[in-house]
Formats: structure tokens, sequence, C-alpha cells
């Protein structure tokens, strides 16, 4: 249990990452002061039952980043994209902005330890996609900071491979790895016990990068635990050719696959003496994957990611 009554203030936790988080370290026992765009929305409420502060704010508000801010111990940040589509209407220079802005204030408000969350994609070299290269940006901000830091890159999310467009109410699954290719993937609910080790030892993971997958599949896996999971055949096919020629985005993200950019490096034996309840796949499926599995068998729907 941490000893000090200053929260760690999560940003996006109503979503996929923040809301793990904020969950995770509640159970840890940290005060945790959510940072929400409505404190009546459904989330909100439902975050404030489990222990959580409400701090109504917006991310293109800057002061009430700086409300927000005061008087905390941590910050878990991450911020909207580009790449969920028309989903928050965010651009790269958004994103940016968003993500330095925090970083900045956190400095200005005395906050110890900042967790930033970017991408498995970010490395030494751009990959040309605007959702990744503005989190190099931010990442590279980050990191000349006066604080303690710490970045994770999460691989793509398991519940990511439950979006429509990919086949599963066809019978099938269609995505980015060649059959040789195994790809890391991690479970949402890790992600935040994962955070929560970072906070739990800022001294160890000061100005640390750490990937973060909780499993690792082939295509060969995919269609076994597919197929069990849904009790009929389920067959993996690539992208075809036609689908990737009408959608230069999923081109794109299909050659960073090709180029090992997106397949993951994570260190499972690091990730598991952090936490070693990590995910499996399989357990996902049959787990708190179920209902998403479930609706993605019925829903059909074509992809609609990418920049609008
Ligand atoms: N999907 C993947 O496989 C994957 C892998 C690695 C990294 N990522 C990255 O993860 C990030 C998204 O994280 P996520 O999946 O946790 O997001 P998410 O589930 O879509 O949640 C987004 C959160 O941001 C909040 N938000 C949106 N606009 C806001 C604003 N203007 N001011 C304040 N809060 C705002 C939302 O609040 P409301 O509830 O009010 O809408 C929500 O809490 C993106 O940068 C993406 O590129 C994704």
């Amino acid at each position: 249990m941490p000893n000090h009554k200053q929260p760690i203030l999560v940003f996006g936790a109503t979503g996929q990452q923040g809301g793990s988080v904020a969950s995770a370290l509640l159970k840890e026992g940290w005060p945790v002061r959510a940072f929400v765009r409505s404190v009546h929305a459904l989330k909100s409420t439902a975050l404030r039952e489990v222990g959580a502060e409400l701090m109504q704010g917006n991310l293109a508000d800057v002061c009430s980043i700086r409300s927000a801010m005061r008087g905390v111990h941590g910050v878990f940040s991450v911020q909207p994209s580009s790449g969920q589509g028309a989903l928050y209407g965010v651009s790269d220079e958004d994103e940016v902005r968003f993500g330095t802005t925090i970083a900045d204030i956190a400095v200005e408000s005395g906050v110890r330890h900042l967790v930033y969350s970017s991408s498995n994609a970010v490395g030494d070299e751009p990959t040309g996609m605007g959702h990744f290269d503005s989190k190099a940006c931010i990442e590279a901000h980050v990191r000349t900071l006066p604080i303690a830091t710490s970045i994770i890159r999460p691989a793509a999310f398991m519940e990511m491979l439950m979006m429509p467009g990919f086949g599963l109410d066809k019978g099938c699954f269609n995505f980015f790895m060649r059959p040789d290719q195994p790809m890391q993937l991690v479970a949402v609910e890790d992600i935040g016990r994962i955070v929560a080790a970072l906070f739990a030892d800022p001294l160890r993971f000061e100005g640390s990068i750490i990937e973060i997958a909780s499993d690792v599949v082939t295509v060969q896996d995919l269609e076994e635990l597919l197929t069990q999971a849904a009790g009929k055949p389920i067959s993996y096919s690539r992208f075809s050719s036609e689908v990737l020629a009408a959608n230069p985005f999923l081109a794109k993200l299909t050659d960073l696959v090709d180029e090992g950019r997106l397949t993951g490096y994570a260190n499972f034996e690091e990730l598991r003496r952090m936490n070693p309840r990590l995910m499996s796949f399989r357990c996902w499926l049959s787990g708190c994957g179920r209902e998403a599995f479930e609706v993605a068998l019925g829903a059909a729907g074509a992809w609609r990611y990418g920049p609008t």
C-alpha cells in the first residue's frame, strides 16, 4: 500500500487505458483523481462509486488541467488520437499539444512522477503514421522533464481485435500478420496493473521506457483460439490486396507489421515480475473479453478507423 495521501491524476479515466489504470490504482490503495469530460456520464459515476474523485475538464482547456493537477503526487497521461477516426475528432497536432501540455503542467505543479502511455510502434525512426509519430514527439518532450517520468509502449490491445471490420461476424478473421509472424498483444486490464507497479516504485522505474504486452500469438494460435472460443471454425487470412488498396491507413499499418514495427519486443520476464497475472489471449477470450467477442461474432461492419 502506498503510504502517502496525495492522489494520482488519471487522464482518459472513462476510457480503456485510463479506466484500467484507475481501477488498478484504487485496488492498490492509491487515492485516484479522475479527469473526466462529464461528471454525469455513466462511466464517471461508476468511477466515483468505486472511490475515485472526479475532476471535470477538457484536454483543450488548459485551466481545467491545471486545477486538476493541484496537489497530486502522480499523473497517468494518455491522449485520444487521430488513429481512432472521427470518435474524438482529434488531429495529430492536438494529440501532441495535449500530451506536452500535461507534461509541462505536471512540472509546474510539482508532480513527483509522470507515466506517459505511448505505443509500441514508437522507436528511433518515424513510422510515417501521424498517430504514432505524434507519440514519438510527446515521448521526446517527456524525456526532457526535470521530474521522474516513465513511458509505457503498449502493444495492440486484445480489445482492438474485436472491432468491426475484421470479419468475425462472417466466420473469418482478417488481420495484419503474415503466417510466419508472431505478434504481441496486450489485455487492457494488464496496462493498469503494470502502471500501478510503476507508481509503486518510482526510483526503480524513473526514466524507463517499457514495452507492454501480455501474450504473443501466431496466425495458427489465432485460428485455434478464435475457433475454440466461437465453437465454430474461424479461418485466418491477411487483408486482401483489394482491401489494402482501398484503405491507405490499413495498408500503412500492414507495412509496419511487415517491417516488425508493430509486432512487439516486450520482455515478458520483466513484465511478469511487475505483474505476475499477465493475461493470455486464451484467458482474455473466456474471461473479460468474452462479452466483446460475442458482440463481434454478431456485429457486421466495415473497418472505420484512421484519420477522417
Ligand atoms: N488500440 C490499440 O491497440 C492501441 C495500442 C497502443 C496505443 N493506443 C493509443 O491509445 C490511445 C487511446 O487510449 P484508449 O484506448 O484508452 O482511449 P479510449 O478508450 O478511446 O478513451 C479515450 C478517453 O479520452 C477521453 N477524452 C477524449 N477527448 C477528450 C478531451 N477533449 N478532454 C478530456 N478527455 C477526453 C475520453 O473521455 P469521454 O469518456 O468523455 O469520451 C476517454 O476517457 C490512443 O492514443 C491510441 O493511439 C491504442
